[in-house]
């Protein structure tokens, strides 16, 4: 059995409860949230599980094997240095930090320690973006000539994530909170990313994130690679991650949906429901349990930071 403690009980700390739960291998011993309300209510649904409101106290309880830290970015890095001071293993939310020295010291003193170092990059345990790596991998669209994202929030903040740092210019916008999946993706799935220039759209209030961005930068082969987005505009909010390629196109629309298309054929939705694909979980317990395992690790998460420093450069 895996024992976990979870500092950080807001909008995702719950819904990696759930998922925590599902799994027969592992238990939640304590919980940890700065407001003891929430750290209280969270710690009785769970039956009662000792509940603290200073990471120090979850990060030193003997039962705790592996810290889920899923607090504000800025707080990564202290949170995470302390629990790998400890010599516990480790699931990290993104990004891993809020700045590359940060990133930094976190991955070479995770490497350094020894012990699991895991990020939370969903995108890669969902069937969608298995089923578009696989495409990709077959050469579905033959030789890859451009990378698009396109990320429109009419409302920023979302409605399910409103809290008072997502809106903010030092760790939150929506770059840094949603842009971090799709550059992780394309750093697995194309290698690295150069010669980025970007464009951000800033409220003349300097506390507020900002509102738009236009980047590009290129794949170490010179194709290119363009990133856009924009908050607080009229229609639905729409993330779409495209690869063109010479012989067709494959879209992962709004994080679950599928679509591609041979060129001069019509873009159709493809189907994912046959595609097997891992689970954060379950690849955390292999690789406590010493066995060869799905995970993103620090490594990862500082070299998703190091682009995405390069994008929101003021
Ligand atoms: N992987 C994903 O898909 C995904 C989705 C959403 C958010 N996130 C990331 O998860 C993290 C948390 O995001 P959220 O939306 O849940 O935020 P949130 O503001 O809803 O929740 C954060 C919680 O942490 C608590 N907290 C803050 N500082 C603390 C501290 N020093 N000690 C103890 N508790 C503290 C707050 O009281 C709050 O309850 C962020 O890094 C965010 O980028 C990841």
């Amino acid at each position: 059995m895996l024992h976990i403690g979870i500092i950080g009980l807001g909008a995702i700390g719950q819904r990696l409860i759930s998922q925590f739960k599902n799994h027969s291998e592992v238990e939640i011993v304590a919980v940890c949230d700065q407001l003891e309300t929430l750290a209280k209510e969270s710690a009785n649904a769970l039956g009662g599980i000792p509940f603290y409101t200073e990471p120090t106290s979850l990060i030193d309880h003997p039962l705790v094997d592996l810290v889920y830290v899923a607090i504000p970015p800025k707080y990564h890095h202290p949170i995470v240095m302390e629990v790998l001071y400890a010599k516990k293993h480790v699931l990290c939310e993104k990004p891993l930090a809020n700045s590359l020295e940060e990133a930094n010291e976190m991955a070479q003193t995770a490497k350094d320690v020894g012990v699991v170092h895991a990020m939370n990059f969903p995108l890669n345990y969902g069937q969608a973006a298995a089923k578009f790596a696989e495409l990709i991998n077959q050469q579905y669209i033959g030789k890859l000539r451009r990378i698009h994202l396109t990320m429109n929030f009419p409302e920023w903040p979302r409605t399910w994530q409103k809290n008072n740092w997502v809106g903010g210019r030092e760790q939150g916008g929506f770059v840094l909170e949603v842009g971090v999946h799709f550059i992780q993706q394309i750093l697995k799935l194309f290698g690295d990313i150069k010669n980025i220039r970007t464009r951000l759209e800033l409220p003349d209030n300097p506390e507020e994130c900002e509102t738009g961005i236009i980047a590009t930068a290129e794949l170490t082969d010179g194709t290119p690679i363009l990133i856009e987005g924009l908050s607080k505009l009229a229609g639905k909010e729409f993330i779409g991650f495209t690869a063109y390629g010479s012989e067709g196109v494959l879209s992962l629309e709004n994080w679950g949906q599928l679509k591609g298309g041979k060129c001069s054929e019509e873009i159709k939705e493809i189907s994912c429901e046959n595609i097997s694909s891992t689970n954060l979980i379950e690849e955390l317990v292999k690789a406590v349990n010493g066995h060869e395992a799905d995970l993103y690790t620090f490594e990862v998460g500082y070299k998703a930071q190091e682009v995405l420093e390069q994008l929101r450069k003021m």
